[in-house]
C-alpha cells in the first residue's frame, strides 16, 4: 500500500482495499465482464476508456478514498446521470454480478469482497428506473 497510514485513524475501505492501484485493477476487470454481457453491453459506448476513468474517480470516493469524482465533475447525482438509460431489476443484478466476478478475478479478499458488494447493492438498485 502506497498511501500512509495515520495511526489516529481507522483506515477506510479504500485503502484496505489496496488504494489506488487495486481500484483500477478492479475497474479494468469490470468493464471488459459488462461489455461482455448482453444486458450491459449494448448501453456502453465502445470507447470504454472515458467511462473507465470516471468510474475509477468515483469508486475511489465512495470507498472513502480522496474525492477525485466530486472535485472533476461536482455533485455525483448518480440516479439522474443513470436516467437517459433504461436500467432494469435484471441490469442492476447483472452490473453487480459483473463487480463481483472483477473482484474474484483481482484476488480482493473475501471479506472485502462481501463488504464492497453490499454497500454498491444499494446504490445499484437505486439506478432502477424501468421495470417492463
Ligand atoms: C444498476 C446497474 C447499472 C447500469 C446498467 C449502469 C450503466 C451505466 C451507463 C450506461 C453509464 C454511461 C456510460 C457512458 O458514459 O456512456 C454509466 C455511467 C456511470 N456509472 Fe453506472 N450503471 C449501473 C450501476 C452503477 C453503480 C452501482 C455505480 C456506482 C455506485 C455506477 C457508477 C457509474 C459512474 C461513476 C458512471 C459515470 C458517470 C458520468 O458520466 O460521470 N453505476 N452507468
Amino acid at each position: 500500500m502506497s498511501e500512509q497510514q495515520d495511526s489516529q485513524k481507522p483506515m477506510s475501505p479504500y485503502q484496505a482495499i489496496g488504494g489506488e492501484a487495486a481500484i483500477r485493477r478492479l475497474v479494468e476487470a469490470f468493464y471488459p465482464l459488462v461489455q461482455a454481457h448482453p444486458l450491459l453491453g449494448p448501453l456502453f459506448p465502445v470507447n470504454i476508456e472515458p467511462v473507465m476513468e470516471k468510474q475509477i474517480m468515483f469508486l475511489t470516493q465512495f470507498f472513502g478514498g480522496p474525492s477525485l469524482y466530486s472535485d472533476q465533475y461536482g455533485h455525483p447525482m448518480m440516479r439522474a446521470r443513470h436516467l437517459p438509460f433504461e436500467i432494469t431489476p435484471q441490469r442492476a443484478e447483472a452490473w453487480l454480478g459483473c463487480m463481483k466476478l472483477a473482484m474474484e478475478q483481482t484476488g480482493l479478499e473475501p471479506e472485502l469482497q462481501s463488504f464492497m458488494l453490499e454497500r454498491l447493492q444499494g446504490p445499484a438498485h437505486h439506478f432502477v428506473n424501468s421495470n417492463p
